[in-house]
């Protein structure tokens, strides 16, 4: 970001009945070790960072890192709480892939844990992150981009309601080292907000 540029002042919590949505803060990485531990075997697919194992000490470093970078404005990671916040239910974040943070475009990435995956809760969470994103955040265009392989992924970007804009050709590499397709996905606030 340019100097000149304020610095962008972002939203801190967004709740439903169903999981409170924050950035992380010091003192998160135990329940980020918990969450990421016990959801390996359902990350390790399509999530290149997932490792058998990440320390408590490792956590606590990264939800430092994601604080830090929030505080800059470089990147808003969030983590997916219950509604007590005590249980990390996964992450997601609103990321600048597309270009400086004037641009307006970010590219929301999402896991859920292991135990809360296939009941709903992704396809909520995404449709909560397009609301707060074209509500109390300024994006002007919302994308979402995952493996040809990844059809949960897919299909939560479908019932969310976001419009798939093409396919890129053997564009990425997935963990297991086998070339795939990168499916795109955006959904546009122009399109999302109904004109008064
Ligand atoms: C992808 C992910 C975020 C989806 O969240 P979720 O809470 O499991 O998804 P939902 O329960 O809302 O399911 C949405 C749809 O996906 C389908 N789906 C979920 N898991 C699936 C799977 N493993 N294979 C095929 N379809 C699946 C559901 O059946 C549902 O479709 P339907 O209503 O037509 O039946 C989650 O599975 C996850 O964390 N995956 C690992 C990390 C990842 O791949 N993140 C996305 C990177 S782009």
């Amino acid at each position: 970001m340019p100097e000149h540029t304020p610095l962008f002042a972002a939203p801190e919590r967004s709740s439903t009945a169903g999981f409170v949505l924050r950035r992380y803060m010091p003192g998160d990485g135990a329940a980020l070790s918990e969450a990421v531990n016990a959801s390996y075997e359902h990350l390790k697919t399509f999530m290149p960072w997932a490792t058998p194992t990440q320390s408590i000490e490792v956590s606590e470093r990264l939800v430092r890192d994601f604080s830090g970078r929030w505080l800059c404005g470089t990147d808003f990671v969030i983590g997916i709480w219950a509604p007590d916040e005590k249980r990390l239910l996964g992450g997601c974040g609103y990321h600048l892939r597309e270009g400086p943070i004037e641009l307006g475009n970010a590219e929301i990435g999402m896991w859920i844990r292991g135990d809360r995956a296939r009941k709903g809760l992704g396809t909520e969470v995404l449709k909560a992150l397009l609301r707060w994103g074209f509500s109390d955040w300024h994006w002007l265009r919302l994308a979402w981009r995952c493996s040809g392989a990844n059809k949960a992924s897919q299909r939560v970007a479908e019932k969310a309601g976001m419009a798939r804009e093409g396919v890129l050709r053997s564009h990425s590499v997935d963990p297991d080292g086998t070339r795939r397709d990168t499916y795109c996905y955006a959904a546009l606030r122009s399109e999302w907000i109904t004109p008064a």
